[in-house]
């Protein structure tokens, strides 16, 4: 019986992970509509390199960032980030942000500093 268990769950798990990869996969963002939020959420630190932000259409500062990828990139985002430079808060600090929303200003400030 426990058997059984394990191994449904295991199932479950393999599930799981093939539906978040194929979610990921198909993710795709809209930088434009992120701008609304970068302007509102974002801009306070990343406009001027408050608190060791990389600032906005640095290209020197983001291209290492950029060359992380987008998965990472968004996942900080969205979880927050403790880097070398400083601490950038769970969605930069507006918990009400959802997460498309936080993906489409990561594509926005990366597009804006390329
Ligand atoms: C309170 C200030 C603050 C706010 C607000 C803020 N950030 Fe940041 N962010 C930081 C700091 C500081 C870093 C750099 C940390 C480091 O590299 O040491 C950072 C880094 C980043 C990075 C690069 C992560 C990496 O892997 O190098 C991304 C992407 C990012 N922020 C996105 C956002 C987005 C999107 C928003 C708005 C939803 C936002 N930030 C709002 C402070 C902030």
């Amino acid at each position: 019986m426990s058997r059984l268990f394990s191994l449904s769950l295991c199932g479950l798990f393999v599930f799981s992970l093939a539906t978040t990869n194929a979610l990921a996969a198909k993710t795709a963002y809209d930088p434009a509509a992120g701008k609304t939020t970068y302007d509102t959420a974002c801009s306070t630190c990343h406009k001027t390199g408050l608190m060791g932000a990389p600032k906005l259409g640095n290209k020197d500062d983001w291209a290492p960032r950029i060359a992380q990828g987008m998965d990472l990139l968004v996942s900080r985002s969205l979880k927050g980030y403790q880097g070398k430079k400083g601490a950038m808060p769970a969605k930069g600090g507006n918990a009400k942000l959802t997460d498309a929303q936080v993906g489409n200003s990561v594509a926005y400030m990366v597009e804006q500093s390329k």
